[in-house]
């Protein structure tokens, strides 16, 4: 099979977004627009993936350095069929090539795999529109074969009218591509080399040109501006909204959901409204997210209830737990079946064993809790010390007293308990009551101070 490489044309300005950063590299679902673009890619490319990049200079190669691809610097900037051009170099002759853009980042697997079905000489991607202006418009001969794109600022009033337009991607045999680029010129209303000339070229030399259509309108939208991405933002978090209803998933509203990653939804799931899913997250069947819930790169067991406002950030949480609201588990924490984690509470790096509770106001860190542990109001464990970081252990069963401090390292026995609002700084023994409290004293007679009086 012919090999095929992916050009992503990425070098324009994007004056319109207002901003000192490179259009391609504003994020929608909470990946840089040239990303989409790139994990796309990435599915199909057999050959190599090229990024032409001009605009905001290196820092579009370094945002994007974890993917395999050739960067090459257009500059300056004298139009697409010169954008392509300077990709030439790094492509195999004997290979297909696709044409893509960093700033339409919608564009979906199955609408490219369509253009590649058949090795045809030339395959443009095109839409009809309502409103065609601003585009590249598709002419056709009296039988209906494509003769060339004009582009809009270079239409004549009839041709103007056409409806059907260039969303500008395109796929060619490399050696047709660079034998046409070879004969671009600049001649034109935008004094630019048009890479939509090829197509006129292509008729010329007898080809037929062929043109596909996308699956949804959306795949082919383009980003010039922040209220067309705020768009975009909204018409790709509906259609996630509508895989999970189709799937089964509960939700509140579909509108306030954002899903900025991979969400996988067991059976029976809800998930009420202002929740924001980032990375890989998987909740399991039944289990209930409670209104403004951020859950990023989570695993989530069966049945678990989400109180709302919690915060959950790379952690696994088992089955039937319940846990917030106003909740913060951090990195690293690991809790086994029907753990409660109440208000107020945060852990870090924490494992958590079965049936264990942290109901309310405590900091869980660098721990390892036993099961039927109970940690009360208030619990610290003092996990730095100003320089390093200390474990604390505690044993199943233990009972820790409110606003008690564990000052790690420590271990606290299987068993024990510790009186409330002990500072406790060596390790506790097991099935034994620890307490380190200052003894209870009444003054007799004391009395409160007064406010001093003004008048002499
Ligand atoms: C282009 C097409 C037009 C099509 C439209 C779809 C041409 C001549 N016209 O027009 O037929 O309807 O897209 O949106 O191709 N770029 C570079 N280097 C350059 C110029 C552009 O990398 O020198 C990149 C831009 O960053 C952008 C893309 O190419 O991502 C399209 O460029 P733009 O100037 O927006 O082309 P249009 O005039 O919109
Ligand atoms: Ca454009």
């Amino acid at each position: 099979m012919t090999k095929l490489n992916i050009v992503i044309l990425a070098a324009g300005r994007g004056q319109r977004m207002n901003s000192d950063k490179p259009k391609v590299l504003h994020s929608l679902a909470g990946r840089p627009l040239l990303q989409h673009v790139l994990d796309t890619a990435v599915q199909l490319t057999t050959g190599v993936t090229c990024v032409v990049y001009g605009h905001g200079g290196e820092a579009v190669p370094k945002a994007m350095a974890k993917y395999e691809a050739d960067f090459v610097l257009q500059e300056p900037q004298l139009g697409t069929g010169h954008a392509v051009q300077r990709a030439l170099l790094h492509l195999d002759d004997d290979s297909f090539t696709l044409v893509l853009y960093g700033d339409v980042p919608l564009i979906q697997r199955d609408t490219l795999e369509k253009m590649l079905l058949e090795h045809q000489a030339l395959t443009l991607l095109t839409i009809h529109l309502d409103n065609p202006a601003g585009y590249g418009r598709i002419v056709r001969d009296s039988a209906g074969n494509v003769s060339c794109i004009v582009e809009d600022k270079d239409a004549s009033a009839e041709q103007r009218a056409i409806c059907e337009v260039n969303t500008g991607i395109l796929a060619v045999p490399t050696h047709l591509l660079g034998h046409w680029l070879s004969k671009l010129h600049n001649e034109n209303a935008q004094g630019e080399y048009y890479l939509t000339d090829i197509v006129g070229m292509a008729v010329t030399e007898g080809f037929t040109v062929h043109t596909v259509q996308p699956a949804n309108g959306w795949e082919v939208a383009g980003v010039n501006n922040k209220s067309q991405l705020a768009e975009l933002e909204r018409i790709w978090q509906h259609e996630q909204a509508q895989l999970l209803l189709v799937k089964g998933v509960t939700l509140a509203d579909p509108a306030r959901l954002d899903v900025r990653g991979k969400l996988v939804c067991g059976r029976d799931v809800e998930i009420d409204v202002g929740c924001i899913f980032e990375g890989d997250v998987s909740l399991g069947d039944g289990v209930h997210v409670g209104a403004y819930c951020i859950i990023k790169n989570t695993q989530i067991g069966a049945n678990t209830y989400l109180e709302p406002y919690s915060h959950i950030d790379q952690v696994s949480i088992g089955d039937s737990c319940s846990i917030g609201p106003y909740a913060r588990l951090r990195p690293g924490s690991i809790l086994n079946n029907e753990v409660h984690i109440g208000n107020f509470v945060e852990i870090k790096n924490s494992e958590i064993a079965t049936r264990s509770k942290a109901n309310h106001l405590s900091y869980i860190g660098d721990s390892r809790i036993g099961s039927r542990v109970n940690i009360g109001a208030g619990t610290i464990t003092c996990n730095y010390d100003g320089a390093n970081k200390h474990r604390t252990i505690i044993e199943d069963d233990v009972f820790i007293g409110s606003n008690t401090q564990l000052v790690a390292p420590l271990i606290i026995g299987r068993g024990a308990t510790i009186g409330a609002g002990s500072t406790i700084t060596s390790d506790a023994p097991e099935g034994e009551l620890t307490l380190s409290r200052a003894k209870q004293i009444t003054l007799p007679g004391w009395q409160r101070p007064r406010k001093k009086s003004n008048v002499t």
